[in-house]
């Protein structure tokens, strides 16, 4: 088999990285651009509170208010050939995008077809360059007439949804790969239960209303999806986190079993039957009440080597196969990407031994981006942005991780 120190991956294995319209377009208006410029003042003056000296001292755009408005991004939405071009140099297969619901349906009932040609071209550019689309068809942001509504909280809303999927895939009908909705759970937290999204609810009954919604939604889409693209896959891309376990039978009872059965388990369980695969995202290990990580990203996020093999293993029991849909930390200086790429990797050959059926890998992200209510600062990009210009520079990682993609194989 193997030599101890490579590792090959399954033939057709997909390789590439991911972005998400809002956060790398440019020109949006949608609940999120309001919101940003309403609470720009806020949150540059709650950096001091917020973040630590280090992220302070290292990060200083945070204190200034422009930092947390997307505007103009990184202008993917212009420069998106150039984009793909450094991605199919680096080797990737495969890109996963999302389409910007604002830009498609900016009045109720009105799709706007200039928008949605923007999109084939996206699609075309990604074909003529041997790059396999993934579309994920909300990330996010809302159009503003449908939040003004009620937006998620409407009992409505899944039936906004459906038109809305309908009118894409009917149009965009040569991609085969569709997720549906991106993070429900980290969308319904941040929005809907702690407050710290739009619209800033904190309310428990709105929060169990939105979930209730997203699964409905999900159902929906899967639905008119397969109904109108027979060789279709569809999928949700969730945010699974690895509770570590204590040890102590009881805690593990109490604390840690009923923790991961509902973040990691519930909306999964309750989607059974309407998904062709699971879109993974993983960044996180948690361990309540413990010390988190020596090592640690930019944005103080612990970095530890079997996160991702053990959120693997967790989704073991569904018996699908597995896009990991995200992975990625923000790391300025590059220091530790490269490191983080190759210890997940390792991880998902290690599954894949074992049994999980694990058929891509997407960087996240592509570029660098537009982190929500962070703003600027943190850097995800393989590629990195000089936000003043708008020059790419491809970070030295991401020649690493292209060697992965280009031989199908790690080396450690
Ligand atoms: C989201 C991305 C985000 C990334 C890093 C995921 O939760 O899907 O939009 O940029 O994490 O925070």
């Amino acid at each position: 088999m193997n030599n101890k120190n490579i590792l090959e991956f399954p033939d057709g294995f997909l390789w590439g990285a991911s972005t998400s319209a809002h956060q790398v377009e440019g020109g949006n208006v949608n609940n999120w651009s309001q919101w940003e410029k309403n609470n720009a003042n806020r949150l540059a003056s709650e950096a001091k509170s917020k973040y630590s000296l280090h992220q302070q001292n290292k990060f200083p755009e945070m204190f200034n208010p422009e930092n947390y408005i997307s505007g103009n991004a990184v202008d993917h939405y212009n420069r998106y050939e150039e984009d793909f071009n450094i991605a199919k140099s680096l080797g990737h297969n495969v890109h996963r995008f999302s389409i910007e619901w604002s830009r498609i349906e900016p009045e109720e009932g009105k799709f706007d077809e200039k928008e949605i040609e923007h999109y084939r071209k996206v699609i075309k550019a990604l074909r003529t360059r041997g790059i396999e689309p993934f579309i994920t068809l909300w990330h996010w942001p809302l159009p503003i007439w449908l939040s003004e509504k009620g937006g998620w909280e409407l009992d409505e809303m899944p039936d906004y949804f459906e038109k809305y999927v309908k009118k894409i895939v009917e149009s965009l009908d040569d991609v085969k790969f569709w997720i549906t909705i991106n993070e429900p759970q980290i969308f319904s937290g941040n929005s809907f239960l702690i407050g710290i999204w739009p619209p800033q609810k904190k309310s428990i009954w709105s929060y169990m209303k939105v979930i209730k919604n997203l699964i409905l939604s999900h159902k929906k889409a899967y639905h008119v999806i397969k109904e109108t693209l027979s060789d279709a896959q569809v999928g949700v891309a969730i945010d699974n986190i690895y509770f570590e376990g204590y040890g102590y039978k009881i805690l593990d009872i109490f604390l840690q079993k009923p923790i991961d059965w509902w973040w990691n388990y519930y909306f999964l369980n309750r989607l059974s039957k309407h998904q062709d695969f699971i879109g993974l995202n993983s960044y996180f290990k948690k361990k309540f009440f413990l010390k988190q990580a020596k090592k640690v990203s930019d944005l103080g996020w612990g970095m530890y080597n079997k996160t991702l093999y053990k959120t693997l293993i967790g989704l073991k029991k569904y018996n699908l196969p597995i896009y990991i849909t995200e992975s990625g930390l923000a790391d300025a200086d590059d220091i530790n990407r490269e490191w983080f790429i190759k210890e997940s990797l390792y991880g998902v050959h290690q599954s894949i031994e074992e049994g999980v059926d694990v058929r891509g890998y997407f960087y996240w992200s592509l570029v660098d981006n537009f982190e929500w209510d962070k703003g600027f600062w943190p850097r995800f990009g393989l590629i990195e942005v000089d936000y003043e210009t708008m020059e790419r520079k491809i970070r030295s990682s991401a020649f690493k991780y292209a060697e992965v993609c280009k031989t199908n194989r790690l080396k450690l």
